[in-house]
C-alpha cells in the first residue's frame, strides 16, 4: 500500500492528548493542507480559527455541555452531564472551521478541508478529532462572539490537534462493506 492510502486507513479519532503543545512548523503544515482541499467553484470558502488558550478551550468546553443538556437527545444530555467529558478532548490545539455564508458549497469544501488536516495530523505522528459538538458551544451567540470569527462567516466544526497519549489505542470501528454497487 502506497503511504497516502496508509495515513487514510490508519487515521483514527484521537481522544486522548499529551499536554505538550504541537510545534508551529507542525501547525503551518496542517494548515497549508486545509487550504489544498478542493471547493466547488474554486470559492475556498473557509476559515481556520487557530486556539491555543487553554483557559478559553475549557470555557468552550464547559459552554457546549451546559448546552448539551438541555437538548431533548438523550445521548447528547448524557454526555452533558458527564463531568469527567471535555469536548474537545483536552487538546491543546483546537481549530474552529467557519464557512463563508452564502458561498456555493461551504459546507462540503469545510468538510474536504477538515479531513486534508485530519490526514495531515496523522501524516506528522499527530492526532486529531473532528469535533461535531462543538456545535453547541457556536449556537450560543453571545459566548461565539468571543471567538471573534469574521463578519459573514458560520463556524461549522472544530478539529482538536495534539501529541496522542501512547496509553490510549484507539480501535477501529468495524467498517460497513456492503456499501458498494458497480455499472459495468
Ligand atoms: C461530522 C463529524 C462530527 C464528529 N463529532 C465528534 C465529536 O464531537 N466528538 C468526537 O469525539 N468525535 C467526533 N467525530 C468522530 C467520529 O466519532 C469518528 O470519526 C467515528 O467514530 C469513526 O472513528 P475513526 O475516526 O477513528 O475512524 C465526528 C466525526 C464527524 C465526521
Amino acid at each position: 500500500m502506497n503511504e497516502v492510502l496508509e495515513v487514510i486507513k490508519r487515521r483514527r479519532s484521537i481522544r486522548k492528548y499529551l499536554p505538550d503543545q504541537i510545534k508551529d512548523e507542525e501547525l503551518s503544515a496542517i494548515l497549508e493542507a486545509a487550504i489544498f482541499a478542493p471547493s466547488g467553484h474554486n470559492e475556498q470558502p473557509w476559515h481556520f480559527l487557530v486556539i491555543q488558550d487553554k483557559e478559553l478551550i475549557d470555557r468552550m468546553s464547559e459552554k457546549a455541555k451546559e448546552a448539551m443538556t438541555r437538548s431533548d437527545i438523550d445521548w447528547i444530555v448524557k454526555i452533558g452531564q458527564n463531568a469527567r467529558r471535555h469536548i474537545f478532548h483536552n487538546a491543546p490545539t483546537v481549530i474552529v472551521v467557519s464557512g463563508r455564508k452564502g458561498s456555493y458549497s461551504a459546507l462540503v469544501d469545510c468538510s474536504a478541508a477538515t479531513q486534508n488536516m485530519l490526514l495531515a495530523a496523522e501524516s506528522l505522528g499527530i492526532g486529531s478529532c473532528w469535533i461535531g459538538l462543538a456545535n453547541f458551544f457556536f449556537q450560543q451567540e453571545e459566548e461565539a462572539k468571543r471567538l471573534s470569527i469574521p463578519e459573514g462567516y458560520e463556524p461549522f466544526y472544530a478539529v482538536t490537534l495534539g501529541y496522542k497519549d501512547p496509553s490510549y489505542q484507539p480501535i477501529a470501528p468495524e467498517r460497513k462493506r456492503d456499501v458498494f454497487a458497480y455499472i459495468r
